[in-house]
């Protein structure tokens, strides 16, 4: 006899209660192998985000997406861990120069990533653009270059929570993606089973993001930071600008090259910046306080990990990178200051040039993408370069051009511009070092 039905544990939630440990890990355990069904769980699902959790309903959910899957386990690396998750944004590329700059200061960065869907592009899609690339590799292999390397980017395998991977595909489907439990327990549920030893959490906020607003970033931010502690995963949040696309760059090969340039101590500032933050949380979380990111940065170590990292998994990093066949240039149409340009619009402009996918199964133009070339801030003259579409199939010109319509603003020249800091909020307990 099973020691709960579909039925009561939709009716507690649906009235209000807190779901009991039992219900729960026999509710996503059931849901797991087909014996509750999806409309049942969709029933749960709006149920949930209706009424909430409390912090012992959300972390026992994350712990039953967990136990539905394998648990990775690094302990016999001879360094720390660290991973960073970012909540997804556009022009988001920290992760590439990030994982080798970390690796080179020591600490081992398993970096389980997945494909882009919809506007915010995907960490595997930008590092399949150069040429020999692989994303899937074995545990044994992921280990092995861990040790050998210090840091991998690869394709999350099936066997990591796949309550989560049915589950998320049905919230998606159901307008039940936006509930905090069920964002949080999901993020978490995969980082927890992947292993790592200290976590970093980029939580987006602003128009490209998936949280619009700071104070339900700042909850998500919240209610992660406690799954993972009580986890054992030294985790903190930083809740990031997501107003403003980052960087000059959002495609997949140019985002790459972008990634290149920081890696060889350039680059545009604002990714440097948030490179170096999440560099500095990730080596405080691992316990590794006596070296500075940004002398691994200027003295070309980050970028010998970034090469070795892609020779290991069959790139060729001196390979040239694709570029699209045809391109469009947006020029300034008078004098001023660039005092708006909106990530949502740059997001959905690259996405229709090809760079992202409409369905899962869709494949991604290397090439494709949007060139900014004047960020907020910027004095701009008339007829400058504002933007450079890109992509090999023109007929989506159009489309691209009506996202971007709206997307900016020029305002009178000397108009004073008041950026909000990227950095916005810290979430967490361990401090890095301050230089
Ligand atoms: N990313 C995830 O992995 N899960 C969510 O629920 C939302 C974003």
């Amino acid at each position: 006899m099973n020691a709960h039905d579909a039925v009561e544990v939709i009716s507690t939630k649906r009235d209000g209660g807190a779901l009991s440990r039992s219900q729960i890990s026999w509710v996503v355990d059931a849901y797991t192998k087909g014996v509750v069904a999806d409309e049942q769980m969709s029933a749960l699902a709006m149920a949930i985000l209706l009424n909430g959790m409390d912090g012992r309903e959300i972390a026992d959910w994350t712990e039953a997406m967990i136990a539905s899957g394998e648990r990775m386990d690094f302990s016999t690396l001879s360094r720390p861990t660290a991973d960073k998750h970012s909540t997804g944004g556009v022009g988001d590329k920290i992760t590439l120069p990030l994982a080798p700059l970390v690796a080179a200061c020591g600490v081992a960065v398993p970096q389980l990533s997945g494909r882009g869907l919809g506007h915010t592009g995907g960490t595997l899609d930008k590092l399949e653009s150069i040429p020999g690339w692989r994303a899937t590799l074995s545990n044994e292999e992921m280990l092995a270059q861990l040790e050998s390397v210090g840091a991998v980017i690869c394709a999350a395998g099936d066997g990591l929570a796949p309550a989560d991977r049915k589950l998320y595909a049905l919230r998606d489907v159901t307008g039940t993606v936006e509930a905090i439990p069920l964002i949080a327990s999901s993020i978490m549920s995969k980082k927890i089973a992947e292993g790592t030893g200290a976590l970093v959490l980029d939580v987006k906020v602003g128009s490209g993001a998936f949280m619009k607003d700071v104070d339900r970033a700042r909850e998500l931010a919240e209610v992660m930071v406690a799954l993972g502690s009580n986890a054992g995963v030294t985790t903190v949040a930083l809740l990031t600008d997501m107003d403003v696309p980052l960087g000059l760059t959002a495609g997949n090969a140019i985002e790459v090259a972008e990634s290149v340039e920081v890696l060889a101590g350039g680059g545009p500032p604002d990714v440097v910046e948030l490179t170096l933050a999440l560099a500095r949380e990730m080596l405080a979380g691992a316990g590794v306080t006596d070296v500075d990111p940004a002398d691994r940065l200027a003295d070309g170590s980050a970028m010998d990990a970034w090469k070795a990292m892609i020779r290991a998994q069959g790139g060729d990093p001196d390979a040239p990178l694709p570029t699209a066949r045809e391109s469009h240039v947006v020029t300034a149409d008078a004098g001023g200051v660039l005092t708006r340009l909106d990530a949502l619009a740059v997001g959905i402009a690259a996405w229709r040039l090809g760079a992202g996918r409409e369905r899962k199964e869709d494949p991604v133009q290397a090439g494709a993408g949007v060139v900014w070339h004047a960020r907020p801030g910027d004095a701009v003259t008339a007829g400058q370069p504002l933007f450079t579409l890109l992509t090999d199939t023109p007929e989506r010109f159009d489309r691209a051009l009506a996202a971007l319509d709206g997307g900016y603003r020029i305002d009178p020249p000397g108009t004073s511009y008041d950026a909000r800091p990227l950095v916005i909020d810290r979430v967490g307990e361990v401090a890095p070092v301050q230089r």
